[in-house]
């Protein structure tokens, strides 16, 4: 691993805030103030889709709940919808309970260091510090995949960044790099720069900013960093999807467990199946709708049953306007756009 000098690090900071300042993205939503909140939103968002997609999500969001005391007042149904498509919901349940406590229990006055941050629902180590270091100006570096690939490829950093205790690595190996006056804006160059000069494919590193900081460039090995084991592939999971409709065309869905996959959200009725032998229904795909989650892959046959037999408890119809109308999960929106193509 590299260690710069002193002189290093300064001339780092400047030739990176430099570029930040001219060739940053200067225009996204989030960056025109450092409202915690709207940073808070932001990073959240962030942490599951492109920023191209987030830009709309956010300033819907926004629109719709300006304010942190909006947010924690808000129906939890309505904040749900507005990250409908996202993914991850808890991150929404999370963020709708944080607010509930900055707005209620703090009475709107934010925790500032990283470590109070850390306390609220749904705040982890990289969220934290990206709030601490933007919206409070506390020197703190805001560790996510771009900020492993930039600084392992800058210093060479060996460790595998699968692995949790190598954050620890890269914590104590940049904190020092950071710029005590800047810290907001070093964390957010280091984004702009690891989604573009210095990106995982094809990145354009002649024509970065800091080439000259470039170790792995310079030893003509940068294409093994950042150092990763592979992921073990998600456990397959295949289920029949039953479709089933009533006299007035409403359609039956079901309330998922509280915990788990999905947990509370309404999707058709799924059962498991070894095989698509077992199917009980008239099959209506002739392929499977699949929908990969962070462990797991689910293989999804939609087979049409009869309008017969008892609801259970977590069983109701909707109609149409009614389906609209709730937050359901993207793997139930390809169910229903297959029905709809089919
Ligand atoms: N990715 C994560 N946080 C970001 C931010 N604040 N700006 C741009 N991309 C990001």
């Amino acid at each position: 691993m590299e260690k710069w000098d002193q002189q290093t690090i300064e001339n780092f900071r400047k030739d990176l805030l430099h570029w930040y300042d001219k060739e940053g993205r200067n225009h996204l939503p989030w960056r025109k103030n450092t409202d915690p909140y709207r940073v808070l939103v932001s990073e959240l968002m962030l942490q599951q889709t492109r920023v191209d997609t987030v830009i709309t999500y956010f300033n819907r969001f926004m629109t719709a709940l300006p304010t942190v005391q909006d947010l924690a007042k808000a129906p939890e149904e309505q904040v749900l919808k507005l990250w409908e498509g996202l993914g991850y919901y808890s991150r929404a349940r999370n963020l709708h309970r944080a607010a509930k406590v900055v707005a209620f229990d703090l009475k709107g006055a934010w925790p500032k260091s990283y470590e109070d941050l850390l306390t609220l629902p749904g705040v982890g180590p990289y969220t934290a510090a990206a709030v601490a270091s933007i919206a409070f100006h506390q020197v703190v570096p805001a560790i996510d995949g771009n900020f492993f690939r930039v600084f392992s490829r800058l210093l060479k950093i060996d460790d595998d960044i699968a692995k949790p205790k190598t954050r620890r690595v890269f914590y104590e190996a940049v904190a020092p790099i950071v710029d005590p006056k800047r810290p907001g804006d070093f964390n957010q160059a280091i984004m702009d720069l690891g989604t573009s000069y210095m990106k995982t494919t094809d990145p354009d590193t002649l024509h970065s900013p800091v080439l000259t900081y470039n170790a792995a460039y310079r030893d003509g090995v940068e294409d093994q960093y950042p150092v990763k084991t592979k992921k073990k592939k998600p456990i397959l999971q295949r289920y029949q999807a039953l479709v089933r409709y009533n006299e007035e065309g409403d359609l039956l869905y079901e309330k998922r467990p509280q915990t788990g996959l999905l947990a509370d959200f309404w999707t058709l009725p799924l059962r498991p199946i070894a095989s698509i032998e077992e199917l009980e229904g008239v099959q209506l795909t002739v392929k499977p709708i699949t929908h990969v989650f962070s462990h797991r892959k689910w293989e999804i046959w939609p087979v049409q049953v009869e309008d017969t037999g008892k609801l259970a408890d977590n069983q109701r119809f909707f109609s149409a306007d009614e389906q609209a109308a709730l937050a359901l999960p993207k793997v139930q929106h390809k169910i229903l756009q297959e029905l709809k193509e089919s």
